[in-house]
């Protein structure tokens, strides 16, 4: 333990391997490949690659560096940054931003691991389509089941959380992303066996400009920002267990990658197994809970490959979830000296506390997913932008971008997106939001 007693990542790819594990979550896997769908496949996928590039890596690298550079969670690297009281008050915002998220991203995640539950019973491969639909009703109808399913999964987060930096949230990581890869590889192997494989990369890649709205752009960078984990303090979170050598902008851009890549893999092995089946590629939310397992019951193999795709679903979303309930822990431990253990115990139960009435409840399951989209992540992204461009000291800012750092000699280009494009893209994404455009 170097550097004040923090805890610090063991290895570099640890740390790609946590962050990115944040990054890859539900917002990948089931998120991207709908709002592609309802946005009419390939130039919206085009936007949301230019939205990532320009406006989420600055942000990322942001975040991470800022972190690095106070060696503190949220609040109090927003405070010493910031000089200013109103920045606590916007680091506080953020620890609610991924307490919120997490009370949702859980009634999800449980869903997923009731489906694992199917899977592997075995309720899934070669039910009629009729049957499948009734599963997620019944899921949806009857609150305790979902809810019990989340306590599962939040409890199995709490014991990661609790275990620490490199022993918990590092060793998942690198257990459980390597493993994802390969269930999705295998996955997109499937894929293109069936005789929807053509149409569905048409489908994502064919150039159809007059499918793409203004709507539909601002949809593109509103996800640039959710899929990296932008705005809530995570990434500052764990920028903060770096040391001040390690070189941060090249393991942004590393994590963005990963993100991207996975988005895409999954994205090209839906569509085929849609479209295979006859099926509608704009199902929204159902897309991954009716859509995909209709399709899974009819496939040869499904039996297996309906078990790899929920366990991928899960790991992806357990990932994301360590990363929402250590932004919550590391501000309790840091501002308010707890000690982990407790700390992540009572964090784990007051968002069980607020998640299950998102289960049993849609209007609440709304009512946090607005709040948390349409305003406590663009404000925070919007604040973190502003807070590493303008307010931070420039000084400490150059030093921790380019020591050691591969990227060095991009810094002026970095601060000047941070400057400019991004915070512009985010005021869009509020005003958007606000419906005042
Ligand atoms: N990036 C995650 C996903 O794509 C969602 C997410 C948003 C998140 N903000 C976060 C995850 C903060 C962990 C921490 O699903």
């Amino acid at each position: 333990m170097a550097e004040r007693g923090r805890s610090h990542w063991n290895s570099r790819t640890g740390f790609i391997m946590a962050a990115a594990g944040s990054a890859v979550g539900l917002g990948n896997i089931w998120k991207f490949p709908y709002i592609t769908g309802e946005n009419g496949g390939g130039a919206f996928v085009l936007v949301y690659l230019l939205c990532i590039l320009i406006v989420g890596v600055p942000v990322l690298i942001g975040e991470i560096l800022l972190g690095q550079a106070s060696k503190s969670s949220a609040v109090g690297a927003y405070r010493v940054q910031g000089g200013h009281p109103v920045w606590t008050f916007v680091g506080l915002m953020a620890i609610l931003c991924s307490f919120a998220l997490l009370t949702i991203y859980s009634t999800v995640a449980g869903w997923g691991l009731h489906y694992v539950y199917l899977a592997i019973t075995n309720q899934i491969s070669g039910q009629s389509t009729d049957s499948i639909s009734a599963l997620f009703q019944t899921l949806q109808e009857t609150g305790w089941l979902g809810a019990t399913w989340q306590f599962i999964f939040l409890a199995v987060t709490f014991l990661v959380v609790s275990a620490g930096v490199s022993k918990g949230l590092e060793r998942w990581a690198m257990i459980m992303m390597p493993s994802l890869l390969v269930l999705l590889l295998i996955m997109l192997v499937n894929a293109m066996t069936l005789s929807g494989w053509g149409e569905g990369l048409d489908f994502l890649f064919g150039m159809r400009m007059d499918k793409l709205t203004g709507q539909g752009v601002l949809e593109a960078l509103g996800h640039s920002f959710f899929t990296l984990s932008l705005g809530g303090g995570m990434m500052v979170t764990y920028g903060s267990y770096l040391r001040a050598n390690d070189d941060a902008a090249t393991a942004s851009v590393v994590t963005a990658g990963m993100d991207t890549l996975v988005a895409m893999i999954a994205s090209t092995m839906l569509f085929p197994i849609v479209f295979s089946f006859g099926l509608e590629p704009g199902a929204g939310p159902g897309l991954l809970f009716v859509t995909v397992p209709i399709a899974l019951s009819q496939m040869t193999g499904g039996a297996i490959l309906a078990v790899s795709f929920f366990v991928m679903l899960v790991f992806a979303a357990l990932t994301s979830a360590i990363a929402l309930l250590e932004v919550v822990v590391a501000y309790l431990i840091d501002e308010h000296g707890m000690l982990r253990r407790k700390a992540s115990l009572i964090s784990a139960t007051a968002i069980l506390a607020c998640g299950i009435p998102a289960t049993l409840s849609a209007e609440w399951f709304s009512i946090a997913d607005i709040l948390i989209s349409k305003c406590l992540m663009p404000f925070g992204g919007l604040g973190i932008a502003l807070l590493v461009a303008w307010r931070m000291d420039a000084a400490l800012r150059q030093g921790i971008f380019e020591e050691g750092s591969a990227l060095a000699r991009f810094y002026r280009f970095w601060l000047w997106m941070l400057k400019y494009p991004a915070p512009i893209s985010i005021l869009l994404i509020i005003l958007h939001s606000v419906e005042i455009i």
